[in-house]
This record gives structure tokens, C-alpha cells and sequence, in this order.
């Protein structure tokens, strides 16, 4: 039988399908599940969404034709008219967006269209995985810069060997960011970026999936808003978090012509965009009601506050996080020598709460373990009582139970 590329081959599988296939066990065992693995929105998309698109499907038949894969004009008209309200960034809905099929694929193509064998990728580790394996499946080579909380999970641009400059192309920047939760405090870093890619001739993909959900009053930037960015960055967003459209598979990538064009080119190659009643729906998303999306960020915002201090009482500190999904904390004190895996391995089999081993983004990510903050607080009530006897457990202050 023929086999699977070298390339493919050297990956491990992708952490989700592992993670699933731990609580599949456990459900299994008859375990209730508590799943706050994957950054998969629980709640539904708001109502006008889903009646916008049964009504395209049902009475509109020429949606279920071939869409163009740049995306629909009415839907890169949508994108513009919403970055120019929510960031003052003028966009030309004709050549300075395009449309994806979540901004996930439009991450690995944006890869395979400017990569070379050879090639290096910049990639601020621990990150969403795509950021990584884009650029190996792409058969370039990714120079991790580590984020850690001693540079508060910001990219140290000045520890970039003058050799890897030389052989890199893209830079992958990601705020407010998953894992970690770290946002951009300081405007002056989104321009030092600037300042760097242009130096070195590198292409920024920012990466901006999180922009709406923030809180505490914070607000995210988008890195087009800053002087010189049209020149080196393209920045990607999705419907997925902000709508809670994750399954619908859309998002979008905009900024210069000429930035775009090898994705554009490459994407016609492959695909055909997303359907084209998924794109009207989506331009619906942006066009329709906002408090939709307001109200979305204070329920994370009040899931966060409960989990995180919810931990902490526990005697598991964690920090609250400014924006995103997610709380990303290092692993408690009595289980950190196990890592991250086998932790989160001990977690679902003996407490049925899912959690993502922080090693599953990048080996920086090792010590630390991601929560997505995706289920009501009465779950998330259940999630810390049996986070809590398991610690106890490891400290030794309640007698271990048996395990298999
Ligand atoms: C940083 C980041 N980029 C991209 C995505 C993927 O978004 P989409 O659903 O649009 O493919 C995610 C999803 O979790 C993410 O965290």
C-alpha cells in the first residue's frame, strides 16, 4: 500500500482528535462529561443569523451553486463596512478581502502559498496549532519565539538569530491570543512589529479571532489600524467565537492587494469558498443587531470571574485573563512533575472535566494546561468540586481512589 507524505507522517495526531478520544473513554466508562477541551462556542448563533440563512436556502436556489472561492461581493462589502466602524481601517471590499472557509484554512493555504522548502515561519509559542502546522505541512520550518509570563506571553523580536531573518517569511502574531489569554497592553509593541517586518521583509499574519471577546472594559486593536501596516500584515477574523458560528465554517483575511494575491491564487486552486447561504448569513452576522455580540463577552466575562476565582479558592492560582475563551494556568503545585499531557490524561479519566494539555500547542506550552470556558456556570460549578477533590487527593489530604 502506498503511504502518507514524510511530512505528514513526522506530525503527531492533531491534539483535538486526541483529546476526543480521551473523553470518548471516559463517556464510555460512564462518565459524565465536562467538556471544556476545545475552543467550541456551547451557546447557539443568535436567531436573525439562523432565520437569515433558511430563508436563503429555501428561497434563494441560486445559493446552491458553486460560490466563488474570494467570497461573495456582499459579503466582502459587509467585512469592509464592519472594519471601518469597529477599527476606522478603510478596506476595498473588491480586492482588499477575502472570504474563507474559517479562518483556519485560510491560515494553512496563506502558508502553502508563500512557503518554500527552506523557508522559516516566526511563531510565538504555545499557539493555536494551525500556526505551526501550516507551516511544517507547507514544508517550511518554524522558529519558535516563546512566550512565557516573564515576557508577560509578548514575541522577544531581538532573540531572532540574524540567520533565521535571513531565511524568514511570515511572522504569526495572535491578540488577544490562545492559549496564554495575553492581549496587547501596549500599542507601541503592534508598532515595533511594524518596524521589524518591514526590516526584515516579513509578512505579518495577525491572527484576531478574539477582537470582541474582551473585558473588564479592554479593547482590542486591530493591527491595520497602526501607521506602515498595509504594507507588511494581513489580519484574519472569523465568525466562529464572535457569533458563536464555529460549525459554519466561515471567516475572512483582509489588507493589501498585494499581500492577498498568493492566497487569493491558491485558494481558487482548491476551493470554492464557503456556501454561498453560509456567506449571506455571515454578511447578516455583521450587518444585523451588535448587542448579540456585547452580550456574548459579558457571559464569558462572568464565566471567567467564577472558574478563576473558583480556582484560586481551591488553592489552584490562576490569573484572570483580559479577553478570549480561555484561562491558561499553570499546572498545581502537587501534579506539575507529571506534565501537562499525563495531567489532563488524569483529569478526564478520573474527574470527567476535558481540559487541553498545554504541551498540545508547542513544547513551550509544557506546565500548563487551557481551559475553554465553554459550558454554564452550574457546569462549571461541577468541573471545580471534582478539580478540587482531585487536588486534595494529590496532596494527599483525602485517601486516593483506586485507579484502573
Ligand atoms: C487563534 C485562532 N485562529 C483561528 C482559529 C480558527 O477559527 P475558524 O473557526 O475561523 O477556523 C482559532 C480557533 O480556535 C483560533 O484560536
Amino acid at each position: 500500500m502506498t503511504t502518507c507524505s514524510k511530512k505528514l507522517d513526522a506530525l503527531p495526531p492533531y491534539i483535538f482528535t486526541r483529546i476526543k478520544a480521551l473523553a470518548a473513554q471516559a463517556a464510555a466508562a460512564k462518565l459524565d462529561i465536562i467538556d471544556l477541551g476545545m475552543g467550541n462556542p456551547d451557546l447557539p448563533t443568535p436567531p436573525h443569523i439562523v432565520d437569515r440563512l433558511i430563508d436563503t436556502v429555501k428561497n434563494h436556489p441560486r445559493t446552491h451553486r458553486y460560490p466563488q472561492s474570494k467570497g461573495m461581493p456582499r459579503l466582502r462589502k459587509a467585512i469592509a463596512s464592519w472594519t471601518k466602524k469597529r477599527f476606522d481601517v478603510d478596506l476595498n471590499p473588491e480586492s482588499e478581502v477575502l472570504a474563507l472557509v474559517g479562518s483556519k484554512e485560510g491560515v494553512a493555504h496563506l502558508c502553502a502559498a508563500y512557503l518554500d522548502p527552506g523557508d522559516v515561519a516566526l511563531v510565538p509559542v504555545p499557539t493555536y496549532p494551525v500556526h505551526l502546522n501550516g507551516v511544517f505541512l507547507a514544508g517550511g520550518t518554524v522558529h519558535p519565539m516563546p512566550l512565557t509570563p516573564e515576557n508577560k506571553f509578548m514575541p522577544d523580536f531581538g532573540k531572532v538569530p540574524d540567520d533565521v531573518l535571513k531565511r524568514a517569511k511570515i511572522m504569526f502574531l495572535n491578540y488577544p491570543n490562545n492559549p496564554t489569554a495575553a492581549v496587547v497592553e501596549d500599542p507601541n509593541f503592534l508598532k515595533e512589529t511594524i518596524r521589524f517586518a518591514k526590516k526584515h521583509d516579513l509578512l505579518v499574519a495577525y491572527d484576531n479571532p478574539y477582537c470582541e471577546l474582551t473585558f473588564d472594559g479592554y479593547v482590542a486593536p486591530s493591527i491595520l489600524q497602526f501607521e506602515g501596516a498595509r504594507d507588511v500584515a494581513v489580519e484574519y477574523n472569523s465568525f466562529s467565537k464572535t457569533y458563536n458560528m464555529a460549525g459554519w465554517r466561515i471567516g475572512w483575511v483582509c489588507g493589501d492587494k498585494k499581500l492577498l494575491a498568493p492566497l487569493e491564487k491558491f485558494k481558487a486552486f482548491v476551493d470554492y469558498g464557503a456556501p454561498s447561504f453560509i456567506q449571506l448569513a455571515a454578511a447578516a452576522a455583521l450587518e444585523g443587531p451588535q448587542d448579540c455580540v456585547t452580550e456574548l463577552a459579558k457571559v464569558y466575562q462572568a464565566r471567567r470571574d467564577y472558574f478563576v476565582g473558583e480556582l484560586n479558592k481551591i488553592g489552584w492560582p490562576t490569573p484572570l485573563p483580559k479577553g478570549t475563551m480561555y484561562v491558561w494556568t499553570p499546572l498545581p503545585e502537587s501534579l506539575r512533575k507529571m506534565g501537562s499531557l499525563a495531567f489532563a490524561e488524569k483529569l478526564v479519566k478520573e474527574t470527567g472535566v476535558v481540559c487541553t494539555p498545554g504541551v498540545g500547542f508547542g513544547e513551550e506550552g509544557e506546565g500548563y494546561v487551557r481551559f475553554a470556558l465553554v459550558a454554564h456556570n452550574d457546569r462549571l460549578y461541577d468541573a471545580i468540586l471534582r478539580i478540587k477533590k482531585l487536588l486534595r487527593e494529590a496532596e494527599g489530604k483525602t485517601p486516593a481512589r483506586k485507579t484502573k
